[in-house]
Parts: structure tokens; C-alpha cells; sequence
């Protein structure tokens, strides 16, 4: 073994990845379909591999970081002897079935872009062959806070599509409130600097409705869904008078309706999680 890792995959994120070890004084071998993106780390004081197989038996430890599951399939060595630690993006049944071809494997999930990458204010999710993870966590520590969420191999890749699912909603409902303020003359400047403001706040009921949702009970003693329903109609009238699209307020406000049709006006906001389930 020449190496202390050996990264597969350097594009955006898989380079990224292959600085920060290098940066951490790690002895790095370099993997890319195209030859060419290996050059830059080459010159950083990467080994480039000639072949995917080749990278993974330099090294005890093997990060890929490719498009995606059919890619990473095609370059695996199926008698790789070390440690594969998967920061392919997929879902948690691909990272389980990727489990069951044996080997020690980690699946993992990266909760930032590139440049956030060696960064300890970034996390990345892991899971999988806990052995494996403690072996390879001082290597892995270069990227960026380690969190690991146990052996059940899917669970980084859950957790990591969950919380995609939040940023996704997030920037939609600011983008949607965006678009109604800058329908009356506002910037989005001026206003962001209060939504941010507010996310303060909402990440307070989050954790305040965490319990509720474990626990099945839902009381409305902050907001009930009454209240929620009607200030919901100004949402979607607001929307509808300014030409904004009204699909997303729409949505909410028929949540809302549903929980109070069926007798939980009284109950508050996560009592939604009920109509999730049910879908
Ligand atoms: N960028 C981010 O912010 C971010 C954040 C979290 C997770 N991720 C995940 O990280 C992974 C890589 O993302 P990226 O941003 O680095 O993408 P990217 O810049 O487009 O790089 C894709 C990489 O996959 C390789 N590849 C594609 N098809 C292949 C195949 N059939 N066989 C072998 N290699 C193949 C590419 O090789 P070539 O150079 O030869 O095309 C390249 O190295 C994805 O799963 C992504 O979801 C990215």
C-alpha cells in the first residue's frame, strides 16, 4: 500500500475531497475516468492511478466520490481489499444493497459544497461497518466534522436526502416570499436580511415540535391549525392577486384544511406529520 487514501472520482466534489487530505499531510492516490482532472492534484502531491482498480489496492482506505451508483458499480474492484468509504450521492436502499456485497463498507452523506470541504463547521453523515468507520475517522476528519449515525448502512444516505428535502423547501418558500415582495417594488436584499432573522425562530419550533411528533401528541399551545388556516388564505390571496404561483401556499392551506375537517383546529402544526404518513 503506497497511500494512506485513494480517491475515486474527481470532479467537482471528488477533487475537493483529495486537496483536503493532501492539505492534512496524507499520502493520496488519484482516480478520474478523464486523466486529465488528475493533474492539478498531481502537482499538489497526489499519485495518480492508472487504473480505478489500481487506485483502490494502493491504499487501505478508498473514497469515491463519482455521478452516481451505475458509475461507481463500473469501476469497483470486486476483490478490494481495504476500507470502501462511499460519498457517492444515492439513495439508502442503493447504499444497503451496496452493503450487501460484502466488504468493509461506510456509506456517507456530504452536507456542504466544495468549498466547504475541510472546513469543521461542515458535516458529514456516516454509517455503515463501525470497525471500518473508527479505523478510517482520524483520515476522515480532514473533510469535515464526522457524524456517525450507527451501523445501518443506509442511514447516511436517509438523513442526508431528508435534510436535502428541508434546504430544497426552505429556499422555495424564500424564493416564493421573495417573489411577492419584489411584486410591490421591495428587493430581495432588503427583505432577506429579515427572513434569515426568522429562520431563528422556526428553527425554535422544529425543536420544540420534535417531541410531538415522536410522541403522537400535538398540542396547539404555541399556534393551533385554526389560527394556521386563516392567516394561510392570506398567503394564497397574496399570491393569487400578484400573478405569483399559489401552488406551494396551496398546498399548505389544504393541509391545514384537511387536520381541521378532520376535528385538529385545536391541535398545532405538527399534527401534519399525521397527513404525511397517510399518503
Ligand atoms: N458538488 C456538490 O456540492 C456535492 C455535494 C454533496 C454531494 N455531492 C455528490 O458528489 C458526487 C460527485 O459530485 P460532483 O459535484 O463532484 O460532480 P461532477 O463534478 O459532475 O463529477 C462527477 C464525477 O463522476 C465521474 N463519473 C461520471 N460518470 C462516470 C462513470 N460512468 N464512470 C466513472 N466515473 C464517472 C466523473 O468523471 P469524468 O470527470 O470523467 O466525467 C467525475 O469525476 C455526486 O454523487 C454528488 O451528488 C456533490
Amino acid at each position: 500500500m503506497r497511500s494512506d487514501v485513494a480517491v475515486l472520482g474527481l470532479g467537482q466534489m471528488g477533487s475537493a475531497l483529495a486537496e483536503a487530505f493532501l492539505r492534512a499531510g496524507h499520502r493520496v492516490t488519484v482516480w478520474n475516468r478523464s486523466p486529465a482532472k488528475a493533474e492539478p492534484l498531481v502537482a499538489q502531491g497526489a499519485q495518480a492511478a492508472s487504473s480505478a482498480v489500481e487506485a483502490q489496492r494502493s491504499a487501505p482506505v478508498v473514497v469515491a466520490c463519482v455521478l452516481d451508483y451505475p458509475a461507481l458499480t463500473e469501476i469497483l474492484d470486486p476483490e478490494r481489499p481495504g476500507i470502501l468509504v462511499n460519498l457517492t450521492s444515492g439513495s439508502p436502499e442503493q447504499a444497503r444493497e451496496m452493503a450487501r456485497r460484502g466488504g468493509r463498507y461506510v456509506d456517507g452523506g456530504i452536507m456542504t459544497t466544495p468549498p466547504g470541504i475541510g472546513d469543521q463547521r461542515s458535516m458529514i453523515l456516516y454509517s455503515g461497518d463501525q470497525d471500518a468507520l473508527a479505523e478510517a475517522s482520524g483520515l476522515l476528519s480532514a473533510l469535515a466534522e464526522p457524524i456517525n449515525l450507527g451501523a445501518d448502512p443506509g442511514l447516511a444516505a436517509l438523513y442526508d436526502t431528508a435534510l436535502l428535502g428541508i434546504m430544497w423547501s426552505t429556499l422555495t418558500g424564500w424564493l416564493h416570499a421573495a417573489a411577492l415582495v419584489t411584486a410591490d417594488g421591495a428587493t430581495a436584499e432588503h427583505f432577506t436580511p429579515l427572513a434569515t432573522r426568522w429562520l431563528g425562530p422556526v428553527a425554535g419550533f422544529i425543536s420544540s415540535y420534535a417531541p410531538q411528533v415522536d410522541s403522537g401528541s400535538y398540542p396547539g399551545s404555541d399556534a393551533t391549525l385554526d389560527v394556521h388556516l386563516a392567516t394561510l388564505d392570506h398567503l394564497v390571496h397574496a399570491s393569487e392577486v400578484r400573478k405569483v404561483d399559489a401552488a406551494l401556499p396551496r398546498l399548505l392551506h389544504d393541509y391545514a384544511r384537511r387536520a381541521v375537517e378532520s376535528g385538529h383546529g385545536a391541535d398545532g402544526w405538527a399534527r401534519i406529520i399525521e397527513l404525511l404518513r397517510a399518503a
